[in-house]
């Protein structure tokens, strides 16, 4: 069976990259985790002193863009790759709401676009991937064979955001990662460079009101078929 590449992306906190897990392992296909990049490249400003308080010293950080290293490693126990930063696993402080808080700014500058959306279409070069993010169906994979755009209400996505952190021991509350989501939502959606939008051909999936099975079965369908629409 000929192999697809499936791009989804949707707002912060809707599932995509529970789905795409979920898919990538069902499929054999290898999963890659857009926002992580941009997640990484945050990190990387925050611990280098590129951004300070409010103050984002974006010209002399796009100049440093070449010292930033990143690759995806795979942990066979937790069945996904993690994202390391100049060969440092950073999957866990790529995550906090330190970074969350910076990430939308630095994924609108223009030069930081330009080099992952590169690294990321040689990732999806050989096909068989499922890539999730903003961009992917618009800029990274227009000719996509699958592309899925995910929402959710705010509150919604507020409330998972919230009880994934709280679970992993952060101290934070839920007005705080409410304001960060629909902030994120804001910025991502009207940045000059990619914003992010439906693309025309994608399949909208609300899942506000549905379980993680029944979205896993919702979209294997949409899968199957664009699979068969292959052959
Ligand atoms: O998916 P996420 O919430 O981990 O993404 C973090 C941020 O990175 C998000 O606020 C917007 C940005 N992003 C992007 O601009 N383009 C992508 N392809 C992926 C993420």
């Amino acid at each position: 069976m000929q192999n697809i590449t499936i791009a989804i992306d949707g707002f912060s906190s809707t599932g995509k990259s529970t789905i795409a897990k979920q898919l990538a392992n069902q499929l054999g296909y290898i999963y890659v985790d857009t926002g992580a990049m941009y997640r990484a490249v945050t990190l990387y400003a925050l611990e280098n002193g590129y951004i300070n308080e409010d103050n984002f010293d974006v010209n002399n950080f796009v100049m440093q863009l070449h010292n930033i290293n990143l690759s995806f490693q795979f942990n066979k126990d937790l069945g996904f790759s993690e994202m390391y930063l100049n060969n440092k696993n950073v999957e866990k402080e790529i995550r906090t709401m330190k970074v969350s808080g910076f990430v939308s700014a630095v994924a609108a500058v223009p030069e930081v676009r330009y080099q992952l959306v590169k690294q990321q279409q040689e990732m999806g070069k050989g096909k068989g991937i499922v890539m999730d993010g903003r961009d992917i169906g618009t800029v990274v994979f227009p000719d996509a064979e699958l592309k899925l755009f995910m929402t959710a209400s705010a509150q919604i996505r507020a409330q998972r955001r919230y009880d994934e952190l709280i679970g992993r021991g952060d101290e934070v509350n839920f007005d705080e990662v409410l304001r960060n989501v629909k902030e994120r939502d804001y910025i991502d959606s009207n940045r000059d460079d990619s914003p992010l939008v439906k693309a025309d051909d994608a399949i909208e999936i609300d899942n506000s009101n549905l379980t993680l099975d029944e979205q896993f079965q919702k979209i294997m369908n949409l899968v199957k078929i664009t699979l068969e629409n292959q052959e």
